[in-house]
């Protein structure tokens, strides 16, 4: 086996995003591409040299090309010991507990996350820090940094390595060690829930259904759901990962996972479903006739965690990123805990979470995860949802109206304008930041304004500051529109619109959430002028 360095050219557009670089698969399988991102994050994190690192991914098309990769980089870069899934697979929170567990100086996880998957879609690397968490901006910008001045990067020659055998080879002098994905993950999650009264449950004949969409979830909620907890065979749907994932999106929301909620909301409905996204940190949470959304179920989790033996303590605080609605807010209020804003992204909440000074947190795009990994957890939202359920003895629905009527109803929905001319996009955000100071004090058919700012967040653990977060226009009474433009997509500019109503009175907490926001639906598109400037009648997609 022989090192080599390879002569290379420093690769336009290498940034990291909200969540690691993200590219069309085949630029990623361009000449460099993939080595020259690998050797710029040993850059960002001052080398690999006697280092280890977990590696594993979603199982996206390139997944194992790729880490064959890593591998043979990590091993000409120094790095004693390199913790792979099986297959290369990891879902994102199982690799964050691996790093966590094993104690290692970080990880790279392959994957677009919900983006779909094949030769022609997205393929994604993400670096996480020691603490099993995505690596905060200072280290990414390094990395950027690294990624506009390479000349050369350090590769094995060396023959691909069986990572289908669980166990220990050496690649050079490197050590690389196979582990079963999932068994360190599962007994995570059996130190935190009550396995045995879930258990009960399923023996009275509660029914679910959960959607693993051809994804990583797939072996760890058969295992878990199906083998421990013994929920029938066939609980899981689409369980088995594909590199395409069977040409879906992976990203389970009413859009992409609408055969699940048509059956939710049909004769034959479970009395739980939910589903998880392409690496496994998202999820979607439904009952029998109701959907549920990433916001309320963040709130009812923070409201009612304390009937799962992980949480029996209570929370230390609660964090939602900014755009999240704020009814986990309201649920901190009345347990007198801290409630912390963040920007969007899994990586702001890493310091509160180290700090102590959060227990649960979670973000409207269906992420919601707590201090036992450092990434949000889509399997792990979904037991702590069972294991409230089977305490509480409600219904999904039920549950949630008893959480309206205690603390009244956020209405919320996201539009997303997709693939919108950069250009005009920018100018659109550019147009809404000089009007921002006039706004304040005028009435629109959603209210007065009360304030409008662009948010940045002081980090009150590292004291770092994020600006550019996104504009935010709070009216009298609660409501409350947020423009940003996404930092995940991968072609042109996506526009996320987050449209929020409150309602406290018990009458009106039953409404299609379209209706109760229409005021403020047009009350965006008057201040902003979003048809004018995406050239776009309606949002591409709503959840
Ligand atoms: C999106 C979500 C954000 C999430 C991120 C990674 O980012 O909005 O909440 O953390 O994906 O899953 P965006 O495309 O909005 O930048
Ligand atoms: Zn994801």
């Amino acid at each position: 086996m022989e090192m080599i360095t390879v002569q290379t050219q420093p690769i336009e557009g290498q940034k990291p995003g909200t969540s690691g670089l993200r590219k069309k698969t085949k630029v990623f399988m361009g000449a460099h591409y993939l080595e020259n991102f690998v050797q710029a994050i040993w850059q960002g994190i001052d080398g690999a040299v006697g280092k280890s690192f977990v590696l594993g991914g979603d199982g996206r098309y390139f997944n194992e090309q790729a880490a064959q990769v890593i591998l043979r980089m990590a091993a000409a870069s120094g790095a004693t010991k390199v913790i792979v899934g099986q297959n290369a697979l990891l879902s994102t929170p199982a690799a964050s507990h691996l790093i966590r567990k094993r104690k290692t100086d970080g990880g790279i996880i392959m994957s677009a996350s919900h983006n779909p998957g094949g030769i022609d879609e997205d393929f994604g690397v993400k670096f996480n820090m020691a603490n099993g968490g995505p690596a905060p901006e200072d280290v990414t910008n390094r990395m950027f940094e690294a990624t506009k001045t390479l000349t050369s990067y350090d590769i094995l020659q060396a023959q691909d390595v069986d990572l289908s055998t669980v166990g220990s080879s050496k690649l050079g002098g490197m050590e690389v060690e196979v582990v079963d994905p999932v068994v360190d993950y599962a007994e995570l999650m059996e130190t935190l829930f009550d396995f045995a009264k879930i258990r009960v449950l399923f023996a009275g004949g509660f029914t679910m259904k959960f959607d693993a969409m051809h994804a990583v979830t797939g072996p760890y909620a058969t295992e878990i759901l199906e083998r421990h907890l013994g929920a029938p065979v066939g609980t899981v749907l689409n369980g088995d990962p594909k590199p395409d994932f069977g040409g879906g999106h992976p990203d389970p929301n009413p859009i992409w996972a609408k055969p699940l909620v048509d059956l939710v909301m049909g004769p034959d409905a479970p009395d739980f479903a939910a589903a998880s996204d392409g690496d496994g940190d998202r999820n979607m949470i439904l009952g029998r006739g109701v959907y549920v959304t990433p916001s309320d179920s963040l709130a009812v989790l923070a409201a009612r965690a304390h009937l799962a033996p992980g949480y029996a303590a209570g929370l230390a605080g609660v964090a939602r990123s900014m755009p999240t609605s704020r009814a986990v807010d309201r649920v901190a209020d009345a347990k007198g805990i801290a409630c912390f804003e963040t920007p969007t992204g899994w990586k702001f909440f890493g310091n509160l979470l180290d700090a102590g000074r959060v227990t649960l947190c979670g973000e409207e795009s269906a992420g919601t995860g707590s201090d036992h990994v450092r990434e949000k957890d889509g399997l792990w939202a979904v037991l702590l949802w069972l294991n409230i359920l089977a305490e509480t003895g409600l219904s999904v629905k039920d549950l949630l109206s008893d959480h309206w009527a205690t603390y009244g109803r956020n209405y919320y929905s996201r539009h997303d304008y997709e693939a919108v001319d950069a250009i005009r996009a920018e100018a659109m955000m550019e147009a809404l930041r000089a009007k921002l100071v006039d706004l304040p004090g005028q009435t629109f058919g959603a209210g007065m304004v009360e304030s409008a700012d662009e948010f940045a967040y002081d980090d009150p653990v590292d004291n770092s500051r994020s600006e550019g977060q996104g504009i935010r226009i709070v009216f009298a009474g609660g409501s409350r529109i947020v423009f940003r433009l996404s930092g995940t997509g991968t072609v042109g500019a996506t526009l996320r619109v987050y449209l929020e109503a409150y309602e406290s009175d018990p009458t009106k907490l039953q409404m299609e959430a379209e209706t109760a926001l229409s005021d403020i639906i047009a009350t965006a598109d008057k201040i902003a002028g979003i048809r004018a400037s995406t050239g776009r009648d309606a949002p591409d997609v709503k959840t």
